[in-house]
């Protein structure tokens, strides 16, 4: 791996009264961020923080881990889990922030980046890109409840210029936010159009808080490209860390792949699964992950229909198992196809 940048991906970074240990990071991911996922990537290691699913602020004051689909977490991984939460009362944002201090994690995240029907329409996520005020007003709320980081993960907004975006970081930062992780996709864009990432540098050069960049980095050289272009602090990564959760470790020089660890990856994370989750939920969960991890595999689509087809978390395996004993064509660079 390039010494340049796992260099820089191993420095630490400050963020508000704490430190992250390196500069890569999980961005979060809803069905898919889940507590065995990052369980996986812990044991690769050198993912600074990781990020959880987003968990709706109305409920997390009252929300029992033990049943919780999402509010969900390993002992050992506190130090390094942001939680995000999704929600645009102020109130209701700051109880949820409290909950999460509670529990000992890294952070809280506010989700104002979520362009899906159902959350937008409830005045939360990207619609709250729409009014600056009172998502100020909901960064002002959290932060006045609480003294562990605060994060903010938003996007370009509903138009396609940077200015309201880079307004929206000064307002965060002057609300009292510690962080901002910034995904340049106008919002209702699932991610079909290429993410600008200029905008992420005029973000970067608009505020003092740390900026993670987002968006479409697939490769180390991306990842590069991404820190060269818009000088973010450091490099938030979604899709490809499901396709190759040692992503982490690789880049930061922990680890050289072979080719074995396609096969190793994915049943270590069934027996995880199995570990956190009843068998009907961790099936879902393993077929989530394997849309990903697919792009990966030159037929990938034959291993996913053949994953629908398992019933259960033990013919998952031994469809892996199959799968890899027949020495499948790896791609060099995942398919996008399977890439939503
Ligand atoms: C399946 C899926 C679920 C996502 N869920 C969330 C979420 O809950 N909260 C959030 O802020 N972003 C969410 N995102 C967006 C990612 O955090 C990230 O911004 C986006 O995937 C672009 O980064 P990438 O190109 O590295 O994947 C999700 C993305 C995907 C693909």
């Amino acid at each position: 791996m390039d010494r340049h940048l796992s260099d820089f991906l191993n420095r630490p970074l400050r963020i508000g009264g704490k430190t992250a240990a390196a500069r890569l990071v999980l961005a979060p991911m809803t069905d898919l961020g889940h507590v065995a996922f990052r369980q996986l990537l812990s044991e690769f290691g050198g993912c600074g923080l990781m990020w959880s699913e987003m968990a709706d602020a109305r409920r997390l004051p009252t929300e029992n881990p033990s049943v919780s689909n999402c509010f969900r977490w390993r002992d050992d991984e506190t130090d390094r889990l942001v939680f995000q939460i999704v929600g645009c009362d102020p109130r209701q944002m700051a109880a949820a922030a409290q909950r999460i201090q509670e529990e000992g994690f890294f952070g809280v995240d506010l989700n104002f980046g979520c362009s899906v029907q159902a959350i937008c329409r409830k005045g939360a996520g990207a619609a709250l890109l729409r009014d600056p005020q009172q998502a100020e007003a909901v960064v002002a709320a959290v932060r006045q409840a609480v003294d562990c980081p605060v994060l903010v993960k938003y996007r370009t907004g509903w138009q396609n210029d940077p200015r309201p975006a880079v307004d929206l970081a000064r307002r965060f930062e002057g609300a009292g936010a510690d962080a901002l992780t910034f995904h340049p996709r106008v919002a209702p864009d699932r991610r079909t159009r290429p993410p600008r990432w200029s905008y992420i540098a005029a973000v970067k050069q608009a505020v003092g808080i740390p900026v993670f960049g987002n968006g479409n980095v697939f490769s180390a050289a991306d990842c590069q490209r991404m820190i060269d272009a818009t000088g973010c602090d450091g490099v938030a990564v979604g899709r490809m860390a499901i396709a190759r959760p040692w992503i982490f470790a690789e880049w930061t020089g922990r680890l050289n792949p072979d080719p074995e660890i396609y096969r190793r990856a994915a049943l270590r994370l069934i027996s995880i699964l199995n570990l956190h989750f009843a068998p009907a939920r961790a099936l879902v969960r393993f077929r989530r992950f394997a849309r990903y991890f697919a792009a990966n595999l030159r037929f990938g689509h034959s291993l996913c229909r053949s994953l629908a087809a398992a019933p259960d978390l033990e013919a998952a395996a031994a469809v892996v198992e199959g799968f890899f004993d027949t020495s499948p064509e790896l791609t060099t660079f995942p398919n996008p196809n399977f890439f939503h």
